[in-house]
Formats: structure tokens, sequence, C-alpha cells
């Protein structure tokens, strides 16, 4: 096939080799950052006088028309062109003859494809901070909902200390707030634009980058050439979030999955977010919350794929660095899947509050308070720690629990216990006691839900 590059060459590639070339099935979806971005740029040839300001007028409206026709469904995307950049100019070129041959004036591709990649991701970061604020604020109201709520917190998934299910859900709304930071973060560093830098070592065209990074509301302009047209680590540091985001995510979905198996029953899972099994006509599948921690898999395979594909690449462009927006892609299309998928699951999820309760008495979790209990009767921690694990195992031998030992059986292990003890093991007492900042207590739970609250919307 006869290319827009033929002049060196005759420029007649094989069916094959253009096939393998080409990336327009997957960058095609950057049409729209594409041809904006050539407005700007033919706006700015224009007003520079590279081009006159007719020419810009009449590539600009010919740019426009594309657009249109492309969402309109008027103009189909055509395959056949290498890269969507491509496309745009044949069709321009078709429809404006010689003047739309004057727009790949004081660019490349290079530049043109840095900077689209960063228009698009600008977007999708945008897309996903709000899918992220979304599912925050559905944990938040879940955790209002229970903050009175008590359960056992683990260590090691052995009982540990009582919580109430309100704070175990804010330890999730707090990752999501600093998932939230970081890709606003990222998103400053996406912003810069790469356009002017052209092929690798700017032009000798009196261009005006600024002009076009203001139009396209970039924040800054790259500083070096090389390094506009042939970095790729805002990408890398994107993936690098959404990596992160899906980790918080998983763990999140494995508590989910241990949460709703006979052996917890803490939640059961609404119908519209499980499935059944082919045989087995009792089982009712967490398949949402467990496609959500394999496909973090997936984001973290794109991630390394990328890091990968740059780690050896000598300055500037290489076509290896084709293979950057797929995986980049799919990242994001996973992500957004999985947040919306997971929000549904949360709104309709329903904690099993009493199972919780039971399963809170059934593991000596008050035993730190039995200790702490005998150092506020003036014993070092240490030596109440130990008497404290004498009882427990006491209580394991005889099938009993702290709070039905009786008196006379604490003072077997020191004179300090008087009857007051029963309020200090007393499950609800320890969980709303726990006042320190940031602690299981409801002076904690609501300056986490206000904090929350503020960041989230
Ligand atoms: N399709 C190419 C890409 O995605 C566009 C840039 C091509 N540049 C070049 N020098 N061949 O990377």
């Amino acid at each position: 096939m006869a290319k827009m590059w033929a002049g060196r060459t005759d420029a007649l590639t094989s069916k094959i080799a253009d096939d393998f070339n080409s990336s327009i099935s997957v960058d095609k979806r950057m049409y729209k950052e594409d041809i904006t971005g050539s407005m700007a740029h033919a706006a700015m040839l224009g007003a520079k006088g590279i081009i006159t300001e007719t020419e810009a007028g009449c590539l600009i409206d010919g740019l426009q028309s594309v657009l249109d026709d492309l969402e309109s469904g008027v103009l189909a995307v055509d395959e056949n062109c290498e890269d969507i950049h491509m496309f745009v100019e044949q069709v321009l070129t078709e429809r404006l003859g010689d003047v739309g041959r004057k727009l790949h004036t004081a660019r490349s591709r290079n530049d043109q494809v840095a900077l689209d990649f960063r228009m698009y991701l600008r977007g999708e970061t945008d897309e996903i901070c709000a899918r992220i604020k979304a599912l925050g604020q559905a944990v938040i109201e879940l955790a209002e909902a229970h903050k009175e709520t008590i359960m056992p917190g683990y260590t090691h998934l052995q009982r540990a200390q009582p919580v109430t299910f309100g704070h175990h859900m804010m330890a999730y709304v707090m990752m999501l707030i600093r998932d939230l930071d970081r890709l606003s973060d990222c998103r400053k560093r996406i912003n810069i634009s790469p356009i002017g830098c052209c092929a690798l070592a700017g032009t000798t065209y009196d261009t005006d980058r600024r002009m076009v990074a203001e139009e396209l509301s970039f924040e800054g302009i790259a500083m070096n050439s090389m390094d506009g047209v042939s970095d790729r680590d805002f990408a890398l540091e994107m993936l690098s979030c959404l990596s992160i985001l899906m980790m918080h995510l998983s763990r999140f979905a494995e508590e989910i999955i241990l949460w709703s198996s006979w052996e917890f029953k803490f939640v059961e899972l609404s119908d519209a977010f499980t499935t059944g099994s082919s045989i087995m006509p009792q089982k009712k599948n967490p398949d949402m919350a467990e496609l959500v921690r394999g496909k973090t898999g997936r984001v973290y395979g794109d991630l390394m794929a990328l890091l990968t594909t740059m780690k050896g690449l000598p300055l500037a462009y290489n076509k290896d660095m084709q293979e950057d927006k797929e995986g980049v892609f799919d990242a994001c299309d996973t992500v957004k899947m999985c947040l919306d998928v997971f929000k549904g699951m949360i709104e309709t999820m329903t904690p099993l509050p009493e199972n919780m309760l039971n399963a809170a008495r059934g593991g000596f979790i008050n035993a730190t308070d039995a200790a702490d209990y005998l150092v506020g009767k003036g014993l070092p921690f240490r030596s109440a720690y130990k008497i404290s694990g004498q009882i427990v195992a006491k209580c394991i031998r005889e099938g009993k629990v702290l709070e039905t030992l009786s008196l006379d059986e604490y003072k077997g292990f020191s004179d300090l216990f008087e009857e007051d003890i029963y309020d200090a093991v007393n499950i609800k007492n320890c969980t709303f006691r726990r006042t320190s900042e940031g602690g299981a207590g409801p002076e904690s739970f609501n300056a986490q839900i206000e904090f929350a609250k503020e960041r989230l919307t």
C-alpha cells in the first residue's frame, strides 16, 4: 500500500508488514484529542504567519467537519490507515486538497502522539477520580449506618480486638482518598504539553508552543524537546497509581469474599451482584468481588509491560513506544469497570451485625482490655499481660469467656480484680472506650467521617 511518507522510498510495504506496523485499532479512540490538538496547532500556524490565517481557518473548519462526521457516524475510521493521526490527515487532505497538506508543518507524529496520549489520559484521570469519589461516598454511607456495629478486628486473620464495622469501612475510605490524591498529583505531570517538540529537536519555524498549550488547557510545556517526545513516565505513573488503587480494591474484595462465606457470614451480597453455580443449587458466589481481585493482576501486568518496553530505549522516539497505549487503555477500562461494579456491590450488600457480634464475643478479643484494667490498678503492663494470658488459658480449658468468669476466679489470679472488671471486659465498652485519635471509638469515627466527606465531595 502506498504511504503518506512515500519519498525516500516508494513506500510500498507488504500487507503483513502493514498489519504489524498498524496501531489504529488501539489509537482510534484518541480521535477527538487528535483533532482538537490539530485545530490548536493550525490556529498557531496561522497566528504566527507560518501559514495564512485563511488557510488556518480552512484547516480548522475541515477538522471540525471530520470530528462532526466521526461523531455522527457519517464517517467511519478506516482501519487500513497506519494510525489515527494518518487517518485524520488523510481525510482532511481528501476534503481540502493542498491546504490539508499544510497541517503537518512544524510538528511530527512523535510530538503529536505524545500530545494526544496526554490529553486522553488527562480525561481518563478525571473520570476515574469521579468514580473513586462515588465509591468512597457509598462506603461512607455504609460506615455511618454501622458506626455501632461491633465486629472482631483481625491480625494474622486471628481475632484480635473489637472494632466497629463502620471503623473497618472507613479504613478503605482513607485508602481511596490517598488514591485520589495520587491520581490528582499524577495529573499535574500528565498535563504538560509536548507539542512543538516536533520529531526530536524542535523546529526552525517561528512557532509558539505556549499558545498551543494554553489553548489546550495544559499547565506548561515540555522544556526539552527530546524528553518531550520520548518520555512515557506520565503513563507509567498513572499505571502505578491504578495498580495501587486495584491493590486496595482487591484487599477489600478479598474481605467481602471471606465475609460472605458460611464460615463468617458477616455480610450477605445481593442477588444482583452474585452468581449461582451450574451444578450446586445452594451456591451464591461472590463473582464480582473475585473478578475485581482477579483483574488486579491484569492492571499490574499492564504496568510491568510498559516498564519493560521502556527500559532499554535510547532517546528519542522508537517504534517500541507504539506499544505504550494498549495496556494503559486496558488498565483505565478495567479500573473504571471495577469501581462501578464495586459501588453497586457495596450499596446492595447487607451486613449481619448479629453474626459479627457473636464472633466478637468468641475470641477473647477483650484480653488486652483485661490487662489494661490491671494496669489501671497499678500493675506494669508486662505483668498484667501475663496474668491476662493465664486467665485466657484457664477460660479455654474450661470453656468459659472473660465475661462469665466469677470474681473469685479472677481474684485467684490477682487481688486487684474488683466488680468493675466486668465493665472493663464488656465488648461494647472495649470498643467505644478506644478514644485515642484514629482509634475505634466514636469520637475518632466522627472525625474520620467529617474529614472524608470534605475530601470526597
Ligand atoms: N502510531 C505511532 C505511535 O503510536 C505514532 C508515532 C509514529 N512516529 C514514528 N516516528 N513512526 O507511536
